[in-house]
C-alpha cells in the first residue's frame, strides 16, 4: 500500500427491515477496525457505513406497519447510528441514501448514462426476489426460489436497461490486470467464472405504479431507479461526487478506496458497480473484500429469516465490548465463514485476554511494585533478548497483513507473542530470581513490559480503550511509529490500573 494516499472504507449500506444484529455489526466493527488501523498507520482515512433505504422490502414494511416509509426510515436509521455508537464504531460520515444530495445526485448520473446512450427502454421479463432486491432470470433460480433460497414473484413490465453487456470486455481485463481488486482469492475466481458467460445487461428502474419509494429517473416520471443503482452510488456520492470537489479527488480519485462487504452481495459490487463506475467514466475502487458469513449452530448464516441473530449490545455488556471486538477480529479468518457461540467466545476471551494479556500486565506490575518501588527497572539488556527478536519480527510483518486484509492472522500472531511471553515469565521466574539478582529480575520485567507496550500500540485500534488504558500506565501513547523496541522510560513511575480483563465467568 502507498501510505502517502489516503484511504477510505466502505461497509455495504444496510436495509432498514431489520435492527442491526451480530452479522451486520460484524461488517461495521471490521471497517471501523481497518480504518482504525490505517490512522494508526499515519495516513488520512475516511470510514462511511449509513442506511439503504430505498425499495420495495423497505416500502412493504413500512406498509405492514401503518407508516410512511419515510417514517419507518427516520425510526430504524437511527437505530444503527446508536447501535454502531455504543460499539465504539468510529464512522467519518453515516450516509442515508434518503439524503437529498444522494437523490440528486443519482439523477445527474442517470441522465448523464441516458444522455451517451447507455441506457434503453425494453420489456422486463423475469423474476424478482423483494428479500434481496435482486431480478433473476429462469435459469438463476434454483426450485423456484432464488439462489440462495428466497421466494421470487414473477415480472413482466416496460423497463429501463443500463448497457452491462458493453462493459464486461473492460471488466474481465481490469480483474486480470489487478489481482487486488476483488478478494480473497475464491471471490475473484467466482466472479472471473461468472465473466465468462456473456453479461446481461442491468434493468435499473421500476415503475411507481408497483413501488413509489425511490429516486424519480429524470427521463421517465413514471419510474424510480433500481435501488441497487440508487444505493450503489452511494460510495462515490459519500465521498463528494457532484458536490465536494476536493474530498471527492483526495478519497476517490486520489485516494485508496475499499469496500468492505458480506460473500452474498458480491455480485452486485463486483459485477454491477463497476459496469456503471466504468460507464460514469469514474476510477473503481482498489479493492473489495468479501468476508464471509457468521453461522448458527446450524451452520447456516446468521439471519433474521433464521431467527437467531444475536444481539451485539446485549454480547458487548455480557462479555465487554472491546473483548468482543477481539474475538470477532481474532477468530474469524477475514472471508472466511465462521461458526460462533457463547462458550467459544467465553473460553477464547478468557484464553487471550485473561489468561494471557491481562494476567502478564497484573503481574509484571504487581512485581514492580513490591521490587522496584513501582518504577520501571533500570535495567535495560544490553545484546537482544529473545524476546526483542520475536517481537521485532512479528511487527515487521505486521502492517503489511493489515494492509493486506489479513487480521486476523495478524492478531494470531501477536496472542502468539503473548504466549512466549508468559512462557519467559515461567522460565525467568523474576519472582525468586528478585531474591538473588535484581539487575536480572529487572531485566526480565523490563523485557516483558516492552512487549506490552508494543502490543498496546499494535493493538490499539481492535481495543482502543483498554489499549489506552495500558499504555497511559506505562507513560505511553498510541503512535505506530513509537512501537520500536527501546523506548520504555526507564525508572518511571508505573501507574497501576485495576485488572484490564477479568475472567469472564458464565
Ligand atoms: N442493502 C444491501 C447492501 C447495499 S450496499 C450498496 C444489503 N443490506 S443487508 O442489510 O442485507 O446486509 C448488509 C451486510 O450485512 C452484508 O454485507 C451482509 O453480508 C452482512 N451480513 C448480514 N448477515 C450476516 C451474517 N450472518 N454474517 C456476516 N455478515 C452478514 O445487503
Amino acid at each position: 500500500m502507498n501510505t502517502s494516499k489516503s484511504f477510505y472504507i466502505s461497509t455495504p449500506l444496510y436495509y432498514v427491515n431489520d435492527k442491526p444484529h451480530l452479522g451486520t455489526a460484524y461488517t461495521s466493527l471490521i471497517a471501523d477496525i481497518l480504518n482504525r488501523y490505517q490512522k494508526l498507520f499515519g495516513r488520512s482515512s475516511f470510514f462511511i457505513t449509513g442506511t439503504d433505504e430505498h425499495g420495495q422490502k423497505c416500502e412493504q414494511t413500512a406498509l405492514k406497519r401503518g407508516l410512511t416509509p419515510q417514517e419507518h426510515c427516520d425510526q430504524m436509521s437511527p437505530q444503527f447510528e446508536r447501535a454502531w455508537k455504543s460499539l465504539n464504531i468510529n464512522y467519518d460520515l453515516f450516509f442515508r441514501t434518503s439524503f437529498d444530495y444522494h437523490c440528486q445526485a443519482v439523477q445527474t448520473a442517470l441522465q448523464s448514462l441516458y444522455d451517451k446512450g447507455d441506457i434503453y427502454s425494453s420489456n422486463y421479463k423475469g423474476w424478482y426476489c423483494v428479500s434481496e432486491e435482486i431480478f433473476y432470470t429462469k435459469k438463476d433460480l434454483v426450485n423456484g426460489k432464488s439462489p440462495t433460497g428466497k421466494e421470487v414473484i414473477p415480472l413482466e413490465e416496460k423497463a429501463w436497461f443500463f448497457k452491462m453487456s458493453k462493459y464486461q470486455k473492460a471488466l474481465r481485463e481490469h480483474l486480470e490486470s489487478h489481482p487486488c481488486f476483488i478478494k480473497p482469492k475464491e471471490r475473484q475466481n467466482e466472479i472471473k467464472g461468472f465473466l465468462k458467460q456473456p453479461l446481461q445487461d442491468l434493468c435499473v428502474s421500476r415503475p411507481k405504479k408497483r413501488v413509489s419509494w425511490g429516486v424519480e429517473l429524470p427521463f421517465d416520471k413514471n419510474c424510480v431507479a433500481y435501488v441497487w443503482v440508487d444505493a450503489l452510488l452511494n460510495y462515490v456520492t459519500g465521498a463528494g461526487y457532484l458536490r465536494n470537489e476536493e474530498t471527492f479527488k483526495k478519497y476517490w480519485l486520489e485516494g485508496e478506496t475499499a469496500h468492505l462487504i458480506g460473500k452474498d452481495i458480491l455480485m452486485t459490487h463486483a459485477v454491477y458497480w463497476p459496469c456503471l463506475l466504468m460507464a460514469l467514466n469514474l476510477p473503481l475502487p482498489h479493492t473489495i473484500f468479501a468476508h464471509g458469513w457468521l453461522l448458527n449452530k446450524k451452520d447456516e448464516k446468521m439471519s433474521k429469516s433464521q431467527g437467531d441473530k444475536l444481539d451485539p449490545l446485549e454480547l458487548s455488556n455480557l462479555l465487554g465490548l472491546e473483548e468482543l471486538r477481539w474475538f470477532l477480529a481474532k477468530e474469524i479468518v477475514l472471508g472466511k465463514d465462521s461458526a460462533i457461540s457463547l462458550d467459544l467466545m467465553v473460553q477464547k476471551i478468557n484464553e487471550d485476554l485473561a489468561d494471557n494479556l491481562g494476567n502478564i500486565f497484573s503481574r509484571v506490575s504487581r512485581l514492580i511494585e513490591r521490587n522496584f518501588e513501582g518504577q520501571i527497572p533500570l535495567y535495560k539488556e544490553r545484546q537482544d533478548s529473545p524476546l526483542q527478536k520475536l517481537t521485532e519480527d512479528k511487527k515487521k510483518l505486521f502492517k503489511g497483513q493489515i494492509d493486506s486484509f489479513e487480521l486476523s492472522q495478524a492478531l494470531q500472531s501477536l496472542s502468539g507473542l503473548l504466549v512466549e511471553v508468559n512462557k519467559y515469565l515461567e522460565q525467568t521466574a523474576p519472582w525468586k530470581l528478585v531474591k538473588t539478582d535484581k539487575q536480572k529480575a529487572g531485566l526480565a520485567l523490563y523485557n516483558c513490559l516492552e512487549v506490552l507496550r508494543i502490543c498496546g500500540i499494535l493493538l490499539s485500534p481492535v481495543m482502543p480503550r483498554k489499549m489506552e488504558r495500558l499504555l497511559s500506565a506505562l507513560g505511553e501513547t498510541a503512535v505506530f511509529k513509537n512501537a520500536e523496541w527501546g523506548r520504555l522510560p526507564l525508572g518511571k513511575k508505573l501507574k497501576h490500573p485495576k485488572a484490564l480483563f477479568p475472567k469472564i465467568l458464565i
